[in-house]
């Protein structure tokens, strides 16, 4: 039996449009983008079709699309645009490459004022405010449109808002929010940073979309390709599959995601039956549960679930396999807390079974350490079915 994957926040698998496009781009769009002849124009017209596509997803114009190596990079170019002399304010809670961003820019004598992080993790407009009023211009917000780890949605058009009244730049990285939820909610943002393959395209690719006066500054040397702005031979392969991805994204993605919430609810009810806590009761995607289990590390947990054939994660993926807890959820909750936190992504493949195994996975590691001294769990019907909440557990 193959793994149940709910770890779709690390990653996503490719889709059949982007594997499809790709498969064609392989044969035909092999070229170099920038060669003149045939060859290089079947593969521009490949990475135009692409930029056109993530452009559209992005909300702006595809001018003002620079391809990246991911989301890592597009976060990277958006906060280096900041100059020595500057202030950026940005949170604990964001991803690594934009907390660590924000500390080289620290030391290259930047001004770096952190939000404060409320305990459920959803940032509060009035508190960005007096930390927005309070700093030097120019000046830059950066914030994240959903959390990597624990799903909660951020205000980001209100935060948005606020940026432009007190003449504040916004940068908004919306990697796990892109092909999930709506695109309205960072539009007017004047960088955005997005991961082709958190949307079902291929790795190694992204994009920072910006205002038309707001193009980063490179963080490479090199040749013209993508207007300088990120010089060197860009993989119109994967282009292809990223702009079949953008484009599935376009019809229809949050739809799709939005339909997970009632599995993922009930995956929760049952969860916490058996002894978990939502971490959080922010408002947050619906296809991402985020759960503290006392009983057992994170770390434990995993690798049991592991052995159970059930792929979930303790962090974010480029946090797991090292020792540390998240840093997000340390500065939510403590270090306990983030040593005990799961979590659970569902995606477009999710099917109901994948839950069913979830369940009984935590059930038997559960029991198999004590944790709960009794269980019985009834499946409605031999099927979990959809009633609310399916699963009884008697302790
Ligand atoms: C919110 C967020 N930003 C940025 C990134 C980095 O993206 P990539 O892995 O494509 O570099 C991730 C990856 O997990 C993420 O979740």
């Amino acid at each position: 039996m193959s793994p149940v994957y709910l770890d779709h926040n690390a990653t996503t698998p490719l889709c059949d449009d982007a594997s499809a496009a790709m498969s064609r781009a392989a044969e035909d769009g092999w070229g170099n983008p920038s060669s003149v002849h045939a060859i290089g124009r079947a593969a521009r017209r490949y990475l135009d079709d692409a930029r056109a596509a993530v452009a559209e997803l992005a909300g702006v114009s595809d001018r003002d699309v620079v391809l990246t190596s991911g989301g890592t990079e597009a976060n990277n170019l958006g906060l280096r645009r900041l100059s020595s002399q500057a202030a950026l304010v940005t949170s604990a809670l964001e991803h690594p490459s934009v907390t660590e961003s924000a500390r080289a820019l620290e030391r290259g004598g930047a001004v770096v004022a952190w939000i404060d992080v409320p305990p459920d993790g959803r940032l509060d407009p009035a508190h960005v405010r007096d930390v927005l009023s309070r700093v030097p211009r120019p000046c830059l917000l950066a914030i994240h449109a959903v959390h990597h780890e624990t799903g909660v949605v951020q205000p980001v058009a209100e935060l948005v808002a606020l940026a432009r009244e007190l003449g504040a730049d916004v940068h908004v990285d919306a990697v796990q929010a892109a092909g999930r939820l709506d695109p309205a909610m960072w539009r007017g943002a004047d960088t955005v940073a997005l991961a082709s393959h958190k949307l079902r395209g291929p790795k190694g690719l992204g994009a920072l979309a910006h205002l038309p006066t707001k193009g980063p500054r490179p963080l490479l040397t090199g040749g013209p390709q993508e207007r300088g702005l990120r010089p060197g031979t860009v993989d119109a392969i994967a282009a292809a599959g990223f702009g079949a991805a953008a484009r599935r994204a376009l019809s229809g993605g949050p739809a799709r995601y939005t339909a997970l919430a009632p599995w993922r609810d009930q995956l929760e009810a049952a969860a916490v039956a058996l002894g978990a806590r939502r971490t959080t009761l922010a408002p947050r995607a619906s296809h991402v549960s985020h759960l503290t289990i006392d009983s057992m590390p994170a770390a434990t947990l995993v690798a049991a679930l592991d052995l159970e054939g059930v792929c979930v994660s303790s962090g974010s993926a480029c946090a797991a396999g090292t020792a540390e807890p998240s840093p997000a959820i340390t500065a939510m909750q403590g270090a306990h807390v983030a040593s005990r936190a799961l979590r659970v992504s569902l995606g477009e493949p999710t099917v109901l079974a994948d839950i069913e195994r979830f369940v009984a996975a935590l059930t038997r590691v559960l029991q198999r350490a004590g944790s709960i001294p009794r269980v019985l769990l009834e499946l409605s019907g031999g099927s979990l079915g959809r009633r609310l909440p399916p699963w009884r557990v008697t302790i």
